[in-house]
């Protein structure tokens, strides 16, 4: 993949597609800054090196209106003090005004456009939005790897009337952790998969199981899989039209002896509230009416003894509710037991990244992906849009 570090940008007009689309609070406070602070190796090698920096980003899904609430501007704020620079909000990502100021600009001179999805041709990756948006420069960068999954405008429409295109440092590093975990691993290689449904995750599962030694199924999807092995699991979620799959899914992991891990016991709660009324059962004493919310202890037993030996791990989706605490341990518990284990670790997805985070263990965890749809359909063996679209030059 080609890298900025391969092109001349000095005095160029570098437009850089990052992915700053970051949670804020009620008042529009970052709540957390990751996908700020993982772009700055591409925007401060772009400025030291004397381009115009052109930033450019969605937030949010604000379906192709002005809302305000979607705006730019507070990472504008955040950026302009981390870089210790003046970072301008355009009014706009597209247009006279935009073009105006981007003309404007001088040598190491920063900007960023405000929000693309306020025009809904970004999301149709309309071809003439997208020349308004490569008529803005000179290099377009793709350093957006968590919205490299989408075929937007600003992602794969862009690239087809730039003069010059590649990857930021970001993009090559999440596709480096992923190709060294999933396609040279160290073995042997253990997948985690969890989170609320079985048919989100269905290509994943599928495409790991060619690739990995061990999977270790949590979640609610769990479920799905104990049912298709006739366990009657009360009241908790299940995917009834996917038995059968489950059952075929768990069939092939046999032929191809690969291990899957299953709990092998849960904590049920009779309603989906923090308050709750909670016990641990084995999977097959699920009470009627009674709903499996997280893993069991001895299945944390089970899993945890499974990594030990891990030469590399790649962990997407939650054990359980684990937003609710008496629901949360099973997840939290299992992000320690990565973080403590000696195997290459890479997490995806928000859920995943938040567990770790809040397990104070961050630091340990060998790569945590900005991604959550891109780290999936990388799980899915599928290729980006985004990361096609800059080609094999
Ligand atoms: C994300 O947060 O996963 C990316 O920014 C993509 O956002 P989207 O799911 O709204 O396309």
């Amino acid at each position: 993949m080609k890298t900025i570090r391969e092109l001349e940008i000095a005095g160029k007009r570098v437009l850089i597609r990052v992915d700053f689309n970051v949670p804020l609070d009620e008042n529009g406070n970052i709540t957390d800054d990751i996908r700020i602070r993982m772009a700055l190796p591409t925007l401060r090698y772009a400025l030291e090196n004397k381009a115009r920096v052109i930033l450019c980003s969605h937030m949010g899904r604000p379906k192709g209106k002005r809302v305000p609430e979607y705006s730019l501007a507070p990472v504008a704020k955040a950026l302009s003090t981390i870089l210790n620079q003046d970072v301008r909000l355009a009014p706009d990502c597209i247009g006279a005004e935009t073009e105006g100021l981007v003309g404007q600009m001088g040598d190491g001179d920063i900007i960023l456009l405000e929000n693309l999805r306020y025009h809904e041709e970004e999301q149709a990756n309309d071809p003439e939005f997208s020349r308004q948006l490569a008529s803005l420069a000179d290099v377009y960068i793709n350093d957006a790897f968590a919205v490299s999954h989408r075929a937007h405008a600003s992602v794969v429409g862009v690239t087809e009337s730039v003069p010059e295109k590649a990857a930021g440092f970001l993009l090559e590093k999440e596709m480096d952790y992923f190709h060294r975990s999933m396609d040279e691993p160290v073995r042997p290689l253990v997948a985690i998969v969890g989170g609320a449904k079985v048919s989100s995750k269905l290509g994943a599962l599928e495409n790991m199981l060619g690739k990995v030694d061990l999977m270790l199924i949590g979640g609610a999807m769990a479920n799905t899989f104990l049912k298709s092995q006739g366990l009657d699991v009360g009241a908790s979620k299940v995917e009834n039209d996917l038995l059968d799959t489950a059952g075929r899914f768990l069939a092939a992991a046999l032929t191809k002896g690969v291990k899957v891990y299953l709990p092998v016991d849960v904590i049920v709660a009779d309603t989906f509230s923090p308050d709750a009324v909670t016990r641990t059962v084995p999977v097959n004493e699920i009470p009627e009416s009674w709903m499996a919310l997280d893993i069991g202890p001895e299945s944390l037993k089970i899993f945890t003894q499974a990594l030990a030996d891990a030469g590399t791990v790649i962990w997407n989706g939650p054990m359980g509710a684990f937003e609710m605490d008496a629901f949360a341990s099973g997840t939290m518990e299992l992000a320690r037991a990565i973080a403590s284990s000696e195997a290459l670790s890479i997490t995806g997805g928000g859920d995943s990244n938040a567990a770790v985070k809040k397990s104070g263990q961050a630091d340990k965890i060998s790569y945590m992906s900005t991604g959550g749809g891109a780290f999936l359909m990388l799980m899915e063996g599928k290729t980006l849009p985004g990361v096609d679209a800059l080609g094999v030059d």
